[in-house]
């Protein structure tokens, strides 16, 4: 199945190098280094796999159990843009981040709330040329407040649009070497945002960039 092949490929590959490691002696410290450089890499994909395989069969088992609080956006916002401004200011990405002080708070899980901003932002970087920006934003209105990730990247043909939160779905399945991730997080996110009686929904077009909308309720 899709799901052996995935767990696979980072093993087979932490085996040939482990394998090769083994097989002679004399092998010069900076291979060595490097082979062991692609173990450890390897572990930490493979780690990370499993984590998001297990996290979305619990969301697909309806076991999600969530830990509601009222919480702002706000904050939410602030600790996702930690998590990923180095690599923004790396790749020379600018972010914006759109959300009032004055919103009016959510009933949410702030944990699970971050995990979707997080893949979200996540994204948005990976699929967006250096030189681009993010804007995330909150707004309110009389039956909840909706989040926007809106980037300015390559964009989504119509055709896909569904498709991207189908689990180990990726437009460009080779991205998945120069990139990382292997089709999960929208699957995640959107099971996350379902758990909270809503739904994940995408505007976008090819070259165009896109837009990453949710809605939750007030708190
Ligand atoms: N902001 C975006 N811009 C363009 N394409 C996107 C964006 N977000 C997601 N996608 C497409 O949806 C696919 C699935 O996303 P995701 O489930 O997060 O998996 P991954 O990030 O591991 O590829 C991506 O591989 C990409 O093809
Ligand atoms: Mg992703």
């Amino acid at each position: 199945s899709l799901v052996s092949h995935e767990l696979k490929t980072p093993l087979s590959s932490m085996k040939i190098s482990a394998e090769y490691l083994e097989s002679d002696a004399n092998i010069v410290p900076a291979d060595r280094k490097e082979i062991l450089q692609i173990i450890l890499r390897n572990i930490d994909r493979q780690t990370r796999l499993i984590n998001d395989i297990l996290d979305l069969s619990k969301i697909e088992a309806g076991k999600t159990e969530l830990k509601l609080d009222i919480i702002g956006i706000r904050k939410i916002a602030d600790a996702s843009f930690e998590n990923i401004k180095q690599v923004a200011l790396k790749k020379d990405i600018s972010i914006i981040i759109d959300v009032p002080d004055d919103l009016s708070p959510v009933m949410a899980d702030m944990e699970k709330l971050i995990i979707v901003v997080n893949n979200l932002f996540e994204n948005a970087l990976k699929f967006t040329p250096a030189g681009g920006s993010i804007i995330l934003s909150a707004k309110e209105d009389a039956d909840g407040i909706e989040v926007n990730m809106k980037d300015t990247g390559i964009g989504i043909e119509k055709e896909k649009l569904e498709k991207i939160f189908d689990k180990f779905y990726q437009v460009d399945s080779s991205s998945r070497r120069k990139t990382g991730g292997c089709g999960l997080g929208l699957s995640i996110s959107s099971g996350i945002i379902r758990a909270h009686g809503s739904v994940i929904h995408v505007e976008s077009a090819l070259g165009k960039g896109s837009t990453f909308i949710f809605k939750l309720k007030k708190g």
